[in-house]
């Protein structure tokens, strides 16, 4: 396993496991809780996922030919995660707490797959491409800045 095995599955694990914190939270009535859940974990994902939107997918796009059509699949399926995570917020944010449920399951379902998904691509491209680039990589993060971000979020 390497370091950005590591980093990702770490990163992974921790957002599945605030989503289902937010899940518990709205289960037991405990609204309020929810929701300032859901907010903590959705601003330290949005940067997640900024991280693999303007890094390091494009990185991979350069250095490996062959992972277009993955690179692709796994860009989508950030469209169709921060479309679920808008019908989250709005749910939670007009209180249309019966809606809940049917919100938070496509979300969670997706995130699983995408996530597993992403970390089956990166291993198998990992090695040969990033990590070669490392300092680079460190370098392009270092450079990110808020107003770059390309995806819209409403909340
Ligand atoms: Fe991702
Ligand atoms: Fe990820």
């Amino acid at each position: 396993m390497n370091t950005t095995d590591n980093w990702l599955v770490h990163d992974h694990r921790k957002y599945e496991a605030a989503l289902r914190e937010v899940e518990l939270a709205a289960g037991a009535g405990q609204w309020e809780e929810a929701e300032r859940l859901f907010r903590e974990f959705v601003e330290d994902f949005k940067l997640h996922m900024r991280i693999e939107d303007e890094v390091l997918y494009p990185m991979f796009r350069e250095s490996v030919a062959e992972s277009g059509e993955d690179i692709d699949s796994l860009t989508e399926d950030h469209n169709d995660i921060a479309r679920l995570l808008h019908d989250l917020a709005y749910v939670l944010k007009h209180r249309e707490y019966e809606h809940f449920e049917d919100s938070l399951a496509p979300l969670y379902r997706m995130m699983l797959d995408h996530d597993a998904y992403e970390e089956e691509v990166f291993s198998r491209f990992g090695e040969r491409s990033l990590l070669a680039r490392r300092d680079e990589a460190v370098a392009r993060l270092n450079r990110m800045q808020p107003s770059d971000n390309r995806r819209e979020w409403s909340f």
